[in-house]
């Protein structure tokens, strides 16, 4: 097996091959969000089983696509389906896309999902802004050697979640009428969902919502450099003093019904990043 470095080099220099846009925004979609790409101008479309090294995603909600184009005039590169621990995949496979994006000199990174609402006051279909994660995996995607070409053997995660973005966000929202809420995510493995007493637990440690995925992209995002900026679509809310079982089907249909109020967001951000880093 090639070594990261070697892999990496291959499937950027596929994908350049490809396009002649430069991405300078990546955006990595979620459960039911792979739709939120609509507003994209696409100059092309690889298919994740054709890119050399990159993993294919097993679940079915997710497309398996990258588009690369522009989101309100910002060159972009969309990965419609993310890669999950729960299926199996390991921390460095999960982070891959990550680093391809790094590669391909993306240095901001927007990422979607749906979670579990823990706050009581949240309501399904909320947007959250994500202002702090809580790694409860039990892994990381740092373990094992440093390379240094990809970034120090420490990161900094004090503002892993990028307060200037998490502010562009918030006035673009207010701007088109969206309401947003603002906390802590907390990823765990799943694929089972929490239990009533986890659920108190992790609203006791400080979360605000739960899902599977996002904190280790985010640790490979911050490692390599790059700016974050994460949404999580609230799809149910728990409440520990009277479960109600969620089914996936109501979470991809919440998420998909919030894909649009998404959208409008990440293309405004999207635009207000072209305007004042790009040009
Ligand atoms: N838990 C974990 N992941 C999720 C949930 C949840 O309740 N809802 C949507 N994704």
């Amino acid at each position: 097996m090639q070594n990261l470095m070697q892999r990496l080099v291959e499937t950027t220099a596929f994908i350049k091959k490809k396009t002649r846009v430069a991405p300078y925004i990546g955006y990595l979609t979620g459960t039911g969000l792979g739709e939120s790409a609509q507003s994209m101008t696409i100059d092309t479309t690889v298919e994740y089983r054709d890119i050399p090294h990159f993993p294919l995603s097993t679940v079915k909600s997710h497309k398996g696509r990258m588009l690369i184009g522009k989101l309100g005039g910002c060159p972009i590169v969309t990965l419609q389906g993310r890669f999950h621990l729960y299926e199996g995949y390991s921390p460095l496979d999960v982070t891959y896309p990550i680093r391809v994006m790094q590669q391909l000199g993306v240095k901001i990174l927007l990422l979607s999902n749906a979670a579990g609402g823990l706050n009581p006051r949240f309501n399904s279909g909320d947007i959250m802004l994500i202002d702090d994660h809580i790694n409860l995996t039990a892994t990381n995607p740092l373990v094992g050697p440093n390379d240094d070409h990809l970034g120090n053997r420490f990161p900094d995660m004090s503002h892993a979640y990028h307060p200037k973005l998490i502010t562009l966000a918030e006035e673009v929202a207010q701007t088109a009428g969206i309401k947003c809420q603002k906390g802590v995510y907390v990823g765990l493995t799943g694929p089972a969902l929490e239990t009533p007493a986890e659920v108190k637990f992790l609203q006791t440690i400080g979360a605000q919502a739960v899902g599977f995925s996002t904190v280790q992209e985010v640790i490979a995002a911050v490692h390599g450099g790059l700016r974050v900026l994460g949404l999580s679509t609230i799809t149910n809310v728990h409440n520990p003093a009277d479960p109600i079982p969620a089914s996936v089907e109501e979470i991809i249909a919440v998420a998909q019904n919030a894909a649009p109020r998404l959208e409008t967001i990440l293309k405004g951000v999207a635009q207000k990043i072209y305007e004042t880093e790009i040009c």
